[in-house]
């Protein structure tokens, strides 16, 4: 009777991924298909959820549509998920408590644009990169910093514990950095003059240098960094099928379809 019963609901799994294929392949050829119709997928899982912390104030990997969280890390994490047969469930949460919320057990991943980086390799594993990311500066257009060579002695925001965090504390002193939970927060100090610059990643600098007057990113380029997803040090099993999804998705063409749907090339 059991036994019955796994072949139809394996059977009912086939039949839906068939289904979802044929009705995505039209899809994904058309390059303006609007994010947030369809990131998530729907084949029936069997294998649990993988729960992933991220904190969702990170356009374009992870943002708020409405109720749902969209972005490269959520539809990657959504297409792994898929693989493993697991259903996925994303937790919002301040940045510097992903890497806790990972070694605690708490989330299997930690997928937020998430830098790799010798000190979190301590707490953590991360997998195979999947994206490159750029630190760069943030000023206001008519503010007192046009160059790097301003940034001594100024005032620069920076979400708590990022590697914009260690590296403008390094370079520039505690005392001269403000610290934010929310990227959100910090533009709002820029552009109300209240800070004089912020180190962030590029692609989420450009989204909210879009969506807010009188902002700039400057020339030069800060540092340049490899994302990955972090996962538990003793979840190698995890880790080992996070690199083997991450592989065919790339391979097939899956993973650049995401990231040039958010990030359009110019
Ligand atoms: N790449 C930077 C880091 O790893 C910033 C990441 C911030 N991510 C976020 N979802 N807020 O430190």
């Amino acid at each position: 009777m059991k036994k019955y019963a796994k072949i139809l609901s394996l059977a009912l799994a086939v039949m839906l991924a068939v289904g979802l294929f044929a009705g995505c392949s039209q899809d994904g050829s058309n390059p303006s298909t609007n994010p947030s119709t369809e990131p998530t997928t729907s084949t029936e899982p069997t294998n649990g959820t993988l729960t992933m912390a991220t904190e969702a104030g990170f356009p374009p990997y992870e943002y708020y549509e409405g109720e749902q969280i969209i972005g490269i890390d959520a539809e990657i994490a959504a297409a792994i998920a898929e693989k493993l047969g697991m259903s996925l469930q994303i937790d919002d949460m301040d940045f510097d408590s992903t890497i806790t919320a990972v070694q605690t057990g708490k989330a299997d991943i930690a997928m937020a644009g998430m830098t790799v980086t010798e000190e979190r390799m301590k707490s953590v594993n991360f997998s195979d990169s999947y994206a490159t990311g750029i630190q760069v500066v943030v000023v206001a257009e008519n503010g007192s910093v046009a160059s790097l060579d301003d940034l001594a002695g100024k005032s620069i925001g920076v979400q708590q514990n990022t590697t914009g965090d260690i590296y403008a504390t390094g370079d520039y002193g505690d005392e001269n950095i403000q610290r934010f939970a929310r990227y959100a927060d910090a533009v709002s100090a820029l552009s109300t003059g209240k800070i004089d610059a912020i180190i962030m990643d590029n692609e989420p600098a450009k989204s909210f240098v879009a969506a807010n007057e009188g902002l700039k990113i400057l020339d030069t380029e800060y540092a340049v960094e490899d994302y990955a997803i972090a996962i538990a040090k003793e979840n190698t099993d995890l880790l080992d099928k996070v690199n083997a999804a991450l592989k065919e998705l790339t391979d097939d063409g899956t993973i650049p379809g995401i990231i040039a749907k958010y990030i359009p090339a110019e």
